[in-house]
Protein backbone atom coordinates (compact mmCIF):
# COMPACT_ATOMS: atom_id res chain seq x y z
CA UNK A 1 0.00 0.00 0.00
CA UNK A 2 2.83 2.31 0.73
CA UNK A 3 6.64 1.96 -0.97
CA UNK A 4 8.82 3.87 -1.08
CA UNK A 5 11.44 3.62 -3.52
CA UNK A 6 15.42 5.08 -2.81
CA UNK A 7 13.89 8.07 -1.08
CA UNK A 8 16.61 10.73 -0.14
CA UNK A 9 15.20 14.17 1.12
CA UNK A 10 18.03 16.80 1.32
CA UNK A 11 16.49 19.96 3.12
CA UNK A 12 19.28 22.41 2.05
CA UNK A 13 18.87 22.20 -1.95
CA UNK A 14 23.00 22.48 -1.96
CA UNK A 15 24.34 19.56 -3.75
CA UNK A 16 27.92 20.01 -1.60
CA UNK A 17 26.04 20.13 1.61
CA UNK A 18 25.26 16.68 3.83
CA UNK A 19 22.13 17.99 5.09
CA UNK A 20 19.67 15.02 4.55
CA UNK A 21 16.45 14.52 6.36
CA UNK A 22 16.55 10.34 5.25
CA UNK A 23 18.59 8.68 2.66
CA UNK A 24 18.36 6.43 0.20
CA UNK A 25 15.07 5.09 1.82
CA UNK A 26 13.25 1.90 0.43
CA UNK A 27 10.76 0.48 2.38
CA UNK A 28 7.00 -1.16 2.01
CA UNK A 29 4.45 -1.26 4.09
CA UNK A 30 1.05 -3.34 3.73
CA UNK A 31 -2.26 -2.63 3.80
CA UNK A 32 -3.42 -3.05 7.34
CA UNK A 33 0.02 -2.95 9.14
CA UNK A 34 1.16 -0.92 12.95
CA UNK A 35 4.32 0.25 12.23
CA UNK A 36 6.59 2.07 14.69
CA UNK A 37 9.38 4.69 13.60
CA UNK A 38 11.92 5.03 15.99
CA UNK A 39 15.63 6.00 16.41
CA UNK A 40 17.02 9.39 17.96
CA UNK A 41 15.84 12.80 17.70
CA UNK A 42 16.95 13.98 14.22
CA UNK A 43 17.17 10.64 12.77
CA UNK A 44 14.68 11.07 10.06
CA UNK A 45 11.41 10.24 11.44
CA UNK A 46 9.17 13.11 11.39
CA UNK A 47 10.92 13.60 7.91
CA UNK A 48 9.93 9.97 6.81
CA UNK A 49 5.97 10.83 7.84
CA UNK A 50 6.20 13.83 6.00
CA UNK A 51 7.33 12.52 3.01
CA UNK A 52 4.89 10.08 2.91
CA UNK A 53 1.96 12.64 3.85
CA UNK A 54 3.47 14.64 0.45
CA UNK A 55 3.74 17.25 3.20
CA UNK A 56 7.16 17.91 1.45
CA UNK A 57 8.75 15.75 -1.44
CA UNK A 58 11.83 13.68 -2.12
CA UNK A 59 14.70 15.31 -3.32
CA UNK A 60 15.00 11.74 -5.18
CA UNK A 61 13.69 8.11 -5.47
CA UNK A 62 9.41 7.42 -5.94
CA UNK A 63 6.60 7.15 -3.15
CA UNK A 64 3.83 5.18 -4.27
CA UNK A 65 0.31 5.33 -2.02
CA UNK A 66 -2.43 3.12 -2.66
CA UNK A 67 -1.10 2.51 -6.37
CA UNK A 68 -0.71 6.47 -6.62
CA UNK A 69 2.72 7.77 -7.88
CA UNK A 70 2.64 11.00 -5.68
CA UNK A 71 4.97 12.34 -8.25
CA UNK A 72 2.13 13.02 -10.66
CA UNK A 73 -0.36 13.74 -8.21
CA UNK A 74 -1.37 17.38 -8.49
CA UNK A 75 -2.49 20.51 -6.49
CA UNK A 76 -6.01 19.62 -6.85
CA UNK A 77 -5.86 16.07 -6.36
CA UNK A 78 -3.77 16.79 -3.00
CA UNK A 79 -7.16 16.95 -1.00
CA UNK A 80 -8.78 13.92 -2.01
CA UNK A 81 -5.25 12.15 -1.18
CA UNK A 82 -4.92 13.47 2.08
CA UNK A 83 -8.53 12.13 2.72
CA UNK A 84 -6.66 8.72 3.23
CA UNK A 85 -5.50 9.82 6.07
CA UNK A 86 -5.98 10.57 9.62
CA UNK A 87 -3.24 12.99 10.90
CA UNK A 88 -3.01 13.15 14.36
CA UNK A 89 -0.96 16.37 15.56
CA UNK A 90 -0.35 18.77 18.06
CA UNK A 91 0.28 21.26 15.70
CA UNK A 92 -3.52 21.26 14.11
CA UNK A 93 -5.14 21.27 17.47
CA UNK A 94 -8.78 21.38 19.10
CA UNK A 95 -10.76 24.78 18.41
CA UNK A 96 -11.03 26.04 21.85
CA UNK A 97 -14.31 27.78 21.20
CA UNK A 98 -15.94 24.56 19.85
CA UNK A 99 -17.19 21.79 22.15
CA UNK A 100 -15.81 18.53 20.98
CA UNK A 101 -18.52 17.87 19.60
CA UNK A 102 -18.73 20.54 17.49
CA UNK A 103 -14.94 20.28 16.76
CA UNK A 104 -15.49 16.85 15.21
CA UNK A 105 -18.60 18.07 13.72
CA UNK A 106 -16.51 20.67 11.69
CA UNK A 107 -14.36 18.23 9.83
CA UNK A 108 -17.27 16.37 8.48
CA UNK A 109 -19.18 19.39 7.26
CA UNK A 110 -15.60 19.84 5.26
CA UNK A 111 -15.96 16.84 3.41
CA UNK A 112 -19.67 16.92 2.72
CA UNK A 113 -21.04 14.13 5.29
CA UNK A 114 -24.84 14.34 5.83
CA UNK A 115 -25.89 14.96 9.14
CA UNK A 116 -27.77 11.85 9.71
CA UNK A 117 -23.76 10.08 8.83
CA UNK A 118 -22.44 13.21 10.98
CA UNK A 119 -24.36 12.18 14.08
CA UNK A 120 -24.02 8.82 14.40
CA UNK A 121 -20.57 8.69 13.90
CA UNK A 122 -19.51 11.14 15.89
CA UNK A 123 -20.42 9.58 19.41
CA UNK A 124 -19.02 5.84 17.82
CA UNK A 125 -15.62 8.06 17.20
CA UNK A 126 -15.55 9.53 20.70
CA UNK A 127 -16.89 5.77 22.03
CA UNK A 128 -13.81 4.45 20.87
CA UNK A 129 -11.94 6.44 22.18
CA UNK A 130 -13.65 5.97 26.10
CA UNK A 131 -14.32 10.12 25.79
CA UNK A 132 -18.27 10.26 25.07
CA UNK A 133 -18.94 11.73 28.31
CA UNK A 134 -16.65 15.07 27.30
CA UNK A 135 -19.13 15.37 24.38
CA UNK A 136 -19.95 18.67 25.44
CA UNK A 137 -17.04 19.98 26.92
CA UNK A 138 -14.55 22.47 25.62
CA UNK A 139 -10.83 21.54 24.70
CA UNK A 140 -9.70 23.63 27.91
CA UNK A 141 -11.80 21.92 30.33
CA UNK A 142 -10.16 18.63 29.11
CA UNK A 143 -6.53 17.02 30.44
CA UNK A 144 -3.47 17.14 27.85
CA UNK A 145 -4.87 13.14 27.37
CA UNK A 146 -8.44 13.41 27.41
CA UNK A 147 -7.41 16.33 24.41
CA UNK A 148 -5.13 14.07 23.15
CA UNK A 149 -8.12 11.01 22.65
CA UNK A 150 -10.51 13.79 20.99
CA UNK A 151 -7.65 14.62 18.61
CA UNK A 152 -7.36 10.82 17.75
CA UNK A 153 -12.00 10.89 17.36
CA UNK A 154 -11.28 13.63 15.01
CA UNK A 155 -8.37 11.69 13.03
CA UNK A 156 -10.63 8.60 12.35
CA UNK A 157 -13.73 10.02 11.87
CA UNK A 158 -14.05 10.53 8.66
CA UNK A 159 -12.79 6.59 8.01
CA UNK A 160 -9.13 6.83 6.70
CA UNK A 161 -6.97 4.32 5.33
CA UNK A 162 -3.76 5.39 7.16
CA UNK A 163 -3.45 6.94 10.83
CA UNK A 164 -0.59 8.39 11.11
CA UNK A 165 0.84 9.99 14.47
CA UNK A 166 4.39 12.13 14.78
CA UNK A 167 5.30 11.19 18.83
CA UNK A 168 1.88 11.63 19.78
CA UNK A 169 2.89 10.42 23.77
CA UNK A 170 5.23 12.89 23.94
CA UNK A 171 4.47 15.23 27.85
CA UNK A 172 1.76 12.50 28.51
CA UNK A 173 2.54 10.06 32.09
CA UNK A 174 3.61 6.63 31.47
CA UNK A 175 -0.10 5.01 32.06
CA UNK A 176 -1.81 7.33 29.76
CA UNK A 177 0.79 6.74 27.23
CA UNK A 178 0.13 3.34 27.75
CA UNK A 179 -3.91 4.15 27.03
CA UNK A 180 -3.18 6.04 23.69
CA UNK A 181 -0.70 3.24 22.41
CA UNK A 182 -3.66 0.59 23.10
CA UNK A 183 -6.19 2.89 21.86
CA UNK A 184 -3.76 2.96 18.61
CA UNK A 185 -4.44 -0.85 18.87
CA UNK A 186 -8.10 -0.98 18.44
CA UNK A 187 -8.09 1.57 15.37
CA UNK A 188 -5.57 -1.00 13.61
CA UNK A 189 -7.89 -3.50 14.60
CA UNK A 190 -10.47 -1.75 12.69
CA UNK A 191 -8.50 -2.14 9.61
CA UNK A 192 -6.79 1.20 9.31
CA UNK A 193 -2.80 1.08 8.95
CA UNK A 194 -1.09 2.99 11.43
CA UNK A 195 2.07 4.92 11.45
CA UNK A 196 3.86 5.99 14.64
CA UNK A 197 6.69 8.19 15.27
CA UNK A 198 8.18 7.38 18.55
CA UNK A 199 10.72 7.74 21.75
CA UNK A 200 8.51 5.33 23.81
CA UNK A 201 10.57 2.64 23.22
CA UNK A 202 9.33 0.55 26.66
CA UNK A 203 6.00 0.80 25.03
CA UNK A 204 7.15 0.28 21.29
CA UNK A 205 9.41 -3.14 22.95
CA UNK A 206 6.18 -3.79 24.66
CA UNK A 207 3.52 -4.10 22.13
CA UNK A 208 5.31 -6.25 19.20
CA UNK A 209 4.23 -4.62 16.28
CA UNK A 210 6.65 -3.92 13.47
CA UNK A 211 9.21 -1.27 14.25
CA UNK A 212 11.81 0.64 11.96
CA UNK A 213 14.22 1.80 13.32
CA UNK A 214 16.36 4.93 11.64
CA UNK A 215 19.72 6.16 12.30
CA UNK A 216 21.22 8.90 10.36
CA UNK A 217 18.38 9.49 7.77
CA UNK A 218 18.94 5.44 6.88
CA UNK A 219 16.99 2.82 7.81
CA UNK A 220 19.01 0.36 10.79
CA UNK A 221 16.62 -2.02 11.12
CA UNK A 222 13.15 -2.96 10.43
CA UNK A 223 11.78 -6.17 12.27
CA UNK A 224 8.28 -7.31 12.76
CA UNK A 225 7.70 -8.14 16.17
CA UNK A 226 9.34 -5.44 18.40
CA UNK A 227 12.37 -7.06 19.61
CA UNK A 228 14.79 -4.58 18.32
CA UNK A 229 16.39 -3.16 21.72
CA UNK A 230 19.81 -3.48 21.44
CA UNK A 231 20.48 -2.26 17.73
CA UNK A 232 19.32 1.26 18.87
N1 LIG B 1 12.63 22.02 7.60
C1 LIG B 1 13.88 21.58 7.72
N2 LIG B 1 14.93 22.27 7.20
C2 LIG B 1 16.21 21.83 7.30
N3 LIG B 1 16.55 20.68 7.91
C3 LIG B 1 15.56 19.95 8.47
C4 LIG B 1 14.19 20.36 8.41
N4 LIG B 1 13.43 19.43 9.04
C5 LIG B 1 14.29 18.49 9.49
N5 LIG B 1 15.56 18.78 9.14
C6 LIG B 1 16.76 17.98 9.43
O1 LIG B 1 16.54 16.66 8.97
C7 LIG B 1 17.02 15.70 9.90
C8 LIG B 1 15.88 14.77 10.33
O2 LIG B 1 14.92 15.51 11.04
P1 LIG B 1 13.53 14.90 11.54
O3 LIG B 1 12.69 16.02 12.04
O4 LIG B 1 12.98 14.05 10.47
O5 LIG B 1 14.04 13.98 12.77
P2 LIG B 1 13.21 13.15 13.82
O6 LIG B 1 13.71 11.75 13.77
O7 LIG B 1 11.76 13.35 13.61
O8 LIG B 1 13.65 13.80 15.22
P3 LIG B 1 12.82 14.04 16.58
O9 LIG B 1 12.82 12.71 17.29
O10 LIG B 1 13.62 15.06 17.31
O11 LIG B 1 11.47 14.51 16.22
C9 LIG B 1 17.63 16.50 11.04
O12 LIG B 1 19.00 16.58 10.82
C10 LIG B 1 16.97 17.86 10.93
O13 LIG B 1 17.82 18.87 11.39
MG1 LIG C 1 10.26 14.21 14.74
Amino acid sequence: MIHLEKVCKQYNNNALSDEFGVKNITLNIESGEFVFFVGKSGAGKSTLLKLILKDIDPTSGDICVSNLPLNQLGEKQFPYYRRMFGIISKEIGLLENKTVYQNLELVMRVTGQPTKTIKESIPKALGLVGMTKKMQSYPLELSEGERFKVLMARAIINNPLIVVADEPTANLDYETAWDIMNLFNDINKLGKTVLIATHATNIVAAMEKRVITIKDGRILSDVTKGKYGRVL
